[in-house]
């Protein structure tokens, strides 16, 4: 874990309620896709944790969606802001245990750090990403750059295929071998279902970050943990529902 200070090179929405921030700043703590930062906003007591889509030795980029008052005052920072952030948070995907055939799952805004993910990944995963229309997808030509298949898909049927994630997984297999899952709890459950291996980026509510509060605490197969520290990636057979 590091401190450090960021600049923001660019803060844009890319589909409605939903914001690209791009930055420069010490990335070094950053060890492996899946981690995350928690960013200190002013104003704002708790620290805002972020999961991160790509990064470099420069800088990283984040997308959010504005859900409360700290987002949408993230999402009127503009180039040349600078915030405070703790770097290098959280386990990060296993990339040793990913088979090639691995498919990613993710939905939305949740479904990025798949981004930096699939870049690190060898061989051409597959991914599918859930929408819920159209007028909402975003970052569909990014995956797709990376010479990728990607399946969309929309809750009303306007892009890919009409339903769920699980919907376009069905397409693969009645259950994958093995997938990685972003997003939304439930979304995640669902993937979890349907998948005999895999790899789930969990969510809590946080408060430190770091693994000193014990707030994020969740019960697994092997013991308590903190989705904070020693998450916010489980194994398959670490989840307890
Ligand atoms: Fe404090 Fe996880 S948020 S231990």
């Amino acid at each position: 874990m590091k401190e450090a200070e960021f600049t923001i090179i660019e803060n844009k929405e890319v589909s409605p309620g939903t914001y690209m921030m791009t930055m420069s700043g010490d990335t070094s703590a950053i060890t492996a896709p899946g981690q995350f930062i928690n960013i200190k906003l002013d104003g704002h007591y708790l620290r805002r944790p972020m999961s991160i889509c790509d990064y470099d030795e420069e800088g990283l980029m984040i997308i959010y969606r504005v859900v409360g008052e700290g987002t949408e005052d993230m999402s009127k920072m503009t180039t040349g802001d600078k915030f405070n952030a703790l770097t290098g948070l959280g386990n990060g995907f296993d990339l040793s245990d990913i088979p090639e055939d691995a498919v990613l799952v993710g939905g939305g805004a949740g479904a990025m750090p798949m981004y930096a993910l699939a870049k690190a990944m060898l061989g051409a995963p597959t991914i599918i990403i859930g929408f819920t229309s159209a007028e909402d997808m975003f970052f569909f030509d990014e995956f797709r750059n990376l010479g990728i298949h990607v399946i969309a898909t929309t809750l009303d049927g306007s892009f890919g295929v009409k339903g769920t994630v699980v919907d376009g997984m069905k397409t693969i297999a009645e259950k994958l071998p093995y997938a990685v899952a972003c997003g939304p709890d439930p979304m995640i459950k669902a993937v979890w279902e349907n998948a005999l291996d895999g790899q789930f980026d969990l969510s809590a509510r946080m408060a430190c970050g770091f693994g000193a509060c014990m707030g994020c605490t969740i019960e697994t197969a092997s013991g308590p943990a903190r989705v904070c520290k020693e998450g916010p990636i489980f194994k398959h057979n670490e989840i307890i529902w």
